[in-house]
Parts: C-alpha cells; structure tokens; sequence
C-alpha cells in the first residue's frame, strides 16, 4: 500500500493535503550531487566496516552513479510521495539495484544526511559567490588605478564635502566587498565539519568511522556532538549573515549608482545594456539593475531573519521545522549570486561624465577646508579660521563666484594673512594632493592603494 521508506508502522496511507504539504522535493532535489557524494562516502565506509560486501559497493556505486547521469538528463522522475531528495534517491537505488540498496542507510539517518548534504553545498556556493565576489572587486580596482585622479565631488549628508578621486570610491567600494569575502571565509572555515555518523540524533550502534566519511567529503574533521550536529544550523544563519551585509553593500553601491545616473547629477551612463526604458515616456533610460539590487536587499536581509526564527524555540535535537530553511537559504545563494553576476558585468561598461563631475566639485565650494587648513598654517586658530572661511564661502555663494574666483584683495578683506600662494590650495588638484597619506584621496595615493588592493586580489583567501 504505502511507498513510503518508513511505511512500516503505518496503518493508513498518508493525507493527500499532508502530502503536498509536508514534501520538500520539489525544492531540495537541488541537493541531488550533494546527496549523492554524501551517501558515495557513506557507502565507501560501510564497506570498510564489513557492512556491505564488495559485489554491494560496486552495485551501490554504479547505481547512484546511473542515477546522477539521469537527472543530470533530466529523466529522473521526482515523486512527491516519496516526500524529499534524500528518499527519491534511495528508493530509485533499490528499484535498480535491489537489496544492496536497501543496506546504504545502515548507520544514518536522514537528519545527519541532510545536515551533511546543506553543508556540503553551501561550501560550493560559498566558493561560487566568492568567485564572483573576485570578478566584482577586479572590476571596481581597474576602474580605481583608471581614475585615480578623476576629480568628483565627495558627500556627507549627501551634501558636496571635499574633492575625492572617483578612483578613491571606487576603492572605498572595494574595502566593502573585501571584508564581505573574509566574512565567507570565516564562515567557510566554520562551517566545514562533518555531521554525517551522527544519525537521528544520539550515533548509531555501529562500529562507523567518521574519521574517513570526513576526509573523503573533503571536511576538516567530524562534529563533535551528535545532537547538535543534527540541529545545528548556525553556519546557514552566519552564511546569510554575510550574504545580508554583502547586499546591503550592493544596496549603497546601487542607490549611488541611481544618483549618478539621475539628470541632476549626470556623473556616470550605466550603458544601455543595463538600463531599461519606460512603456509610456519614450526619453527615459531607467537604472532598474540597481533598483532591484536594491529592492533584492530585502529578501535576503528577510531570509537571515525568517532562518533566526526558525530556530529560536526548536528543543535539541532535530525538528521538521528545520525543513524550512532551505528555501530561505536557497533564495539568498541565487539573489547574491545573479546581483554580484550583474555588477560584475556593468561595472566595466559605466561611462564617467569628467566634465560633470568635475563642475559639480566645484560649485559646491569642495575646498572651503583647504582654505580653513591654509589659514591655520598661517598660525590661525582652526575655530576662527572655520568663522572665516564660512564668511568668505557666503560672499562666493552670493555673488555666484567659486572660491578661486575672488580678487586677492576681496579675500584679505576676509584675512590679511591670506597671500597669492592660496590659489594653488583653492583648485580641486590642489586639494586632492594635498590628501597624501595612507587612506587620502590623493591621486598618487590612490594609484598605490589600487596596486596594494590588486595584489590583495590575486593573493589572499
Ligand atoms: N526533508 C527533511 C529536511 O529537509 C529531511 C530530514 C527529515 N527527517 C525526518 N526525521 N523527518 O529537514
């Protein structure tokens, strides 16, 4: 009557309604390779132990083997009834192999199988994202040693600061994703032991070597508790943590990327190829690649949320519950993954308005602190020099003049101790040189910190 693997106590067949609700296979069959290097391993060490002889292993082998090369074909027909990943493979393997496959869940349950399966393909993503990460971040340190003495207003409060290279935002842009890649890293580096041995919940009653389904899964030992190795999933909450920061930063990087794209501010053309235009006002060219990376840092800031609740009341060891993290945890690797895809590829291909931002610095009175700094080195308290500069910096605004416009004798009006020598510190050029320490926006600075950062890219882990 019942398919199911675990029929034999069951009287009745299970409710339809508790069918379709209870199954995960329709979105965990992405765990297929996973699941099948993990039973692979597990199937290795049971021979091992004697629990299955040669002729089995060879059949569990070429069984599962059979059965990756037809999803991978995509012929491999998922049953609901059959509830999971886990429980398709193992009664497809049966179904073809016969008792040998009966014998590969000796010593494991389905909770240290699905424990070692997510941690197994979170380690892939994980790899995948950082690769992408690395394209994202070359990207952003070639623009950076590109221009690293392209001039562009600097903000706080969104209003013109100082004068900063575009070269040195991009590199600011980079330091971001650089401690975004360490995060993964750790989180890598944390979440690499292996559950697998631990069973449902307490081991098994088997003389099993976990020592060796470890190595052979690439991991860099075996848990150390069996009950919270089957309820643990810290290392998806710490993974979509990271993920959670890493698209807030994607997040600042596109509301900048609107704004300069925007009419008002006409620093950058995003290209056309990654922009979209509007169904009614034929003129608009919109920067949606940047709004939905944007609006996605929700969903995954959502998912990090939603994986916290999910454990916060769950006792030890392992709850159904735990079923509904995959989602979440599948939804933030694909968001992270196709939003740093796509910066990526349109970083490379933004258009820089010079001219614009150039002018842009230089109505917005960018080098009034130049002035302020030039006076205290003319031995003027920092405090009057700032009342000074803000007097000097109203004239400029009402007559509709830049700093370096007024007469010498205007300025000393302001201060007697200003010279003909403040109009080398009054230019943009001026005041980005003077930037000259590590950090600064100095172009000769920042010419270093892209090679410093270029080297970090192609060294570090
Ligand atoms: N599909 C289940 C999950 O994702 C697999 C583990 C089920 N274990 C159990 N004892 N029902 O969590």
């Amino acid at each position: 009557m019942s398919k199911k693997l675990w029929g034999g106590r069951f009287g009745q067949s299970t409710n339809e309604l508790v069918e379709q609700f209870s199954e995960s296979v329709s979105f965990d069959q992405r765990l297929y390779l996973h699941d099948i290097q993990g039973s692979l391993a597990h199937a290795g060490m049971l021979h091992s132990i004697g629990v299955l002889d040669d002729g089995e292993l060879a059949d569990i082998k070429q069984g599962l083997r059979d059965i990756l090369a037809d999803i991978e074909a995509g012929v491999f027909e998922w049953d609901i009834a059959l509830e999971d990943v886990h429980m398709n493979i193992e009664a497809r393997l049966t179904e073809r192999i016969g008792d040998a496959g009966k014998k590969l869940h000796t010593g494991r349950s389905r909770n240290d199988q699905v424990a070692t399966d997510i941690r197994l393909y979170l380690r892939d993503a994980i790899d995948d994202i950082q690769r992408v990460l690395r394209s994202l971040q070359t990207a952003l340190v070639v623009l950076a040693d590109k221009e690293a003495a392209t001039v562009m207003p600097g903000f706080t409060h969104l209003q013109t600061a100082q004068p900063v290279t575009f070269g040195h935002h991009m590199l600011a842009w980079n330091a971001n994703l650089a401690r975004d890649y360490e995060r993964l890293s750790d989180c890598r580096k944390r979440m690499n032991i292996c559950p697998l041995g631990s069973a449902a919940l307490a081991g098994t009653s088997f003389p099993i070597n976990r020592e060796m389904t470890a190595t052979e899964l690439g991991f860099d030992a075996p848990s150390q508790n069996s009950l919270d190795s089957v309820s643990d999933r810290d290392f998806m909450i710490e993974f979509n943590a990271a993920a959670a920061l890493m698209m807030v930063h994607l997040s600042r990087m596109a509301e900048e990327m609107i704004l300069w794209s925007s009419d008002a501010f006409k620093f950058v053309d995003l290209g056309d190829a990654f922009c979209t235009g509007s169904s009614i006002m034929p003129q608009k060219k919109n920067p949606d690649v940047a709004e939905l990376v944007r609006g996605k840092t929700s969903r995954v800031n959502g998912n990090l949320h939603a994986l916290l609740m999910l454990m916060k009341g769950q006792p030890l060891a392992y709850n159904r519950d735990n079923q509904e993290d995959k989602e979440l945890l599948f939804d933030s690797i694909d968001t992270v993954l196709i939003s740093l895809k796509v910066y990526a590829a349109m970083m490379p291909q933004i258009t820089l308005f010079r001219d614009n931002m150039r002018a842009a610095a230089e109505q917005g009175y960018a080098t009034a602190t130049d002035l302020a700094d030039y006076l205290v080195r003319k031995q003027i308290p920092f405090r009057d020099a700032h009342e000074i500069v803000g007097k000097t910096v109203s004239y400029a605004v009402e007559n509709k003049m830049m700093l370096s416009g007024i007469a010498l004798e205007t300025l000393q009006g302001f201060c007697g101790r200003i010279d003909g020598d403040v109009y080398a510190i009054l230019t943009l050029e001026g005041s980005l040189n003077a930037r000259d320490h590590v950090g600064g926006t100095a172009p000769a600075q920042v010419k270093k910190a892209a090679a410093i950062a270029k080297n970090a890219l192609s060294t570090a882990n």
